[in-house]
């Protein structure tokens, strides 16, 4: 008995020290781990609260687009703006785009998805720059989370107190504005749930492993991942979409030099608009599937779903090809899966 015991807590000890050098090691790779965002967790009636003015709301502009062209620039502390000729009406559907560290609303990027938002959804598009605090160190950045996801959060309401319907609205985020959305999302839900949130290699840093269910963010969420580096492990969107290997490294890297995996899940979501990024209909077996996976109809392809199809949820993998668009043809893809 004395021994099997002896035996045990030898082995809860290894566990707890395996436990503890993962963590330690996460914690190094990341330094700000403790700090875990917690406003999601709270459970408030946010819709019956006042709304708060955050300080980080004086540097936050709202760029408005409509039909592509640039309508008007606000203070998103104002508040007035809706009054003041955006062109935007409340019957109309709405788009938030939000960026990541170190951009801004005026990167050929975020031009690019205003772009094909515009083209293909319509609507008014929103983009939320905070650049202003997002051009320091991530640090900053991530110490300011809560009042940046706070401020947005108030910045939707203003909208929906202005007659905008949730049931028409649409997030995109990249990287930090990924967490950003998500956690916005998850403040606004269930009182008010945002119809469709599509997140591109939502950030891992000062983030994992701390799981948060991001598919409480909205009614459909789907999340592109395609970086092991700087993107996260959390995979628990209702959808995730698992870009080129297996979601962790991108292909054309090699091709080309001044985006990395993680900057090219932009690119590849912008390019899925106009050409087929098509789904495998199994897992590769060199990937890991983390989440149920998805049964994929025939030819399905990946990319931003006006009618968000509710069969398809789970683990999608969707390999990438070497040179832009990055897309695959279908016989390069059948090729693939019969490698195996
Ligand atoms: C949140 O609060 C409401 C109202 O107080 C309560 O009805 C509900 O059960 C709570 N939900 C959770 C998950 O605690
Ligand atoms: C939208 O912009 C395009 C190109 O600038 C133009 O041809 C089209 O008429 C515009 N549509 C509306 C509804 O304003
Ligand atoms: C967040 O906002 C509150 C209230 O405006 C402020 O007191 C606090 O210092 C802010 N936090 C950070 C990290 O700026
Ligand atoms: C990408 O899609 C286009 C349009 O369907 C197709 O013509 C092209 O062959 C695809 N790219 C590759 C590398 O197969």
């Amino acid at each position: 008995m004395l021994t099997h015991n002896r035996f045990l807590s030898l082995k809860v000890f290894i566990l707890l020290l395996l436990v503890y050098k993962t963590h330690s090691k996460l914690n190094l790779k990341y330094g700000i781990l403790r700090r875990a965002p917690n406003l999601a967790a709270r459970n408030e009636t946010i819709s019956f609260r006042p709304r708060t003015k955050y300080d980080v709301q004086k540097t936050m502009r709202l760029m408005f687009y409509k039909n592509n062209t640039k309508t008007l620039e606000a203070s998103a502390f104002d508040e007035d703006y809706l009054q003041r000729g955006s062109g935007c009406s409340p019957s109309d559907k709405f788009a938030i785009v939000l960026h990541g560290w170190i951009q801004s609303c005026a990167d050929e990027w975020s031009l690019a998805l205003i772009d094909r938002l515009s083209y293909y959804r319509g609507g008014c598009v929103i983009c939320i720059d905070y650049s202003l605090i997002a051009s320091t160190s991530y640090m900053r950045l991530y110490t300011n989370f809560e009042n940046i996801t706070g401020a947005i959060v108030t910045i939707i309401l203003t909208l929906i107190k202005n007659g905008f319907d949730v049931k028409r609205g649409y997030m995109f985020g990249f990287s930090f504005g990924g967490q950003l959305v998500s956690a916005v999302g998850r403040s606004l839900a269930p009182q008010h749930m945002i119809q469709s949130i599509d997140t591109c290699d939502m950030a891992g840093p000062g983030f994992d492993p701390i799981a948060v269910d991001h598919s409480k963010a909205g009614k459909h969420v789907q999340c592109f991942h395609s970086s092991r580096d700087k993107g996260t492990f959390v995979y628990s969107c209702h959808r995730n979409i698992m870009l080129g290997s297996c979601g962790l490294a991108q292909p054309s890297v090699a091709s080309q030099l001044h985006l990395g995996s993680h900057g090219l899940c932009v690119d590849i979501y912008i390019n899925a608009f106009d050409y087929p990024f098509y789904a495998l209909n199994t897992t590769p077996s060199e990937c890991i599937a983390f989440q149920k996976v998805a049964k994929i109809p025939a030819d399905y392809t990946v990319g931003y779903e006006e009618n968000f199809d509710n069969r398809v949820t789970g683990q999608i993998f969707v390999p990438t090809s070497l040179h832009y668009p990055y897309n695959l043809s279908k016989k390069e893809l059948k090729f693939l899966a019969g490698k195996k």
